[in-house]
């Protein structure tokens, strides 16, 4: 025979007020073991009726549900409380406050020389030159020789080149690349012509003052087409330093000049004025207060370097030139030091460098400063 009906009722009410007691989650699951699991009080009650007579069964078992039913409502109740109360604590215990400065982040920027690329990349891919590429670590026939400089030319002399030793004589030698113009040649020789390609990159000489570093940046350019002149070599230069410097008033001036390489040779000057300790691009070199600074040099290709270089110069003209990067980023950025481009000096850096969304684009302007 089962419990008695007063048993069952006393073991409910216990059961209800421990139910109602329980402080934690874990508690009150103790209690759902105790009454409702495998073995607990009203599983065993409920386990009775298999044993009780039809007419037993027929008045215990409602009650014994009821008091499943009983027990069981006041469980998932105070679980919901608990829960809900576990939540509200866990929410008073997590506020974060919204006026505590946010933490330091390392933060790196875009070099200014890097920048400058981006931006001539930009101007000129608009003009239809592609962007080349050739190696720092040059032989002697490609630096020098294919650019008409052969192992007697005095113009060798000024490039104060850093060779590498042990390495093949004469134009098997290696060395680090004087200036980017080796890159057209590397061009010519892989693409043919007609051709329209910029080389920016790094160029090394011996050489270390104020203004001169062992290492500095080169933009090389090169066109070769049929009837290409001297007409198209300024029309390109100015068109890329208007769009550069960002304003009409630019004037270039061709002085006549001498480079193995090419024929008749000029060399570029920008007419500038001073403001304050700046230089600024823009107006008549010859106006007053204003004069001019050279940028770097160009001419027509000459026609021994399209041979060498297997163009064919009968049919075939071209213009270069080649520019120094870090001078017109300095000219564009206001910096008057070179030597502090290679420092590394995080202030400088922080001062000078661009953000990485600063992405130099033709319709939002290639020298705008975040
Ligand atoms: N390669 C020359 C230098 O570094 C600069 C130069 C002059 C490049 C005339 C050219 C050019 O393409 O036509 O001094």
């Amino acid at each position: 025979m089962g419990k008695t009906m007063t048993e069952m009722t006393s073991q409910q009410d216990a059961a209800l007020t421990a139910i109602s007691s329980a402080a934690t989650l874990e508690a009150l699951d103790e209690q759902r073991v105790a009454a409702l699991g495998k073995k607990g009080w009203v599983s065993l009650a409920l386990k009775t009726l298999g044993g009780m007579s039809p007419d037993e069964r027929a008045e215990a078992a409602p009650a014994i549900q009821a008091v499943r039913a009983k027990v069981a409502d006041a469980i998932a109740a105070k679980k919901d409380e608990l829960e809900a109360a576990e939540l509200e604590a866990q929410l008073a215990s997590e506020t974060v406050d919204l006026t505590l400065p946010a933490p330091d982040t390392a933060s790196g920027s875009v070099h200014p020389v890097s920048q400058v690329m981006d931006e001539l990349a930009e101007i000129f891919a608009d003009l239809g030159f592609a962007v080349a590429t050739g190696p720092e670590i040059e032989d002697d026939w490609h630096n020098f020789t294919a650019l008409n400089m052969d192992e007697s030319h005095p113009a060798r002399a000024m490039h104060d080149t850093f060779y590498f030793p042990d390495t093949a004589p004469n134009e098997g030698r290696m060395l680090l690349r004087t200036h980017t113009s080796p890159v057209q040649i590397r061009s010519m020789k892989e693409q043919g012509a007609p051709i329209r390609i910029i080389a920016p990159g790094r160029v090394y000489r011996s050489d270390s003052d104020a203004t001169h570093t062992p290492m500095f940046h080169q933009v090389e350019g090169l066109v070769v087409d049929r009837g290409i002149h001297l007409g198209h070599l300024k029309w390109t230069l100015e068109t890329f330093f208007k769009a550069f410097f960002e304003r009409e008033d630019i004037t270039l001036r061709l002085r006549p000049s001498y480079f193995p390489f090419t024929e008749p040779s000029v060399e570029v000057d920008v007419g500038y004025s001073n403001e304050g300790d700046r230089r600024v691009v823009g107006g008549h070199g010859d106006a007053e207060g204003h004069d001019w600074m050279e940028l770097g040099g160009s001419g027509m290709v000459n026609r021994r370097v399209l041979e060498m270089a297997g163009v064919g110069p009968d049919e075939y003209q071209g213009f270069a030139f080649g520019l120094g990067i870090d001078r017109i980023a300095m000219l564009k950025y206001g910096m008057n030091d070179l030597r502090a481009f290679f420092d590394g000096d995080p202030r400088w850096l922080a001062h000078y460098g661009f953000s990485p969304f600063d992405q130099p684009t033709l319709s939002a302007g290639v020298g705008a400063k975040a």
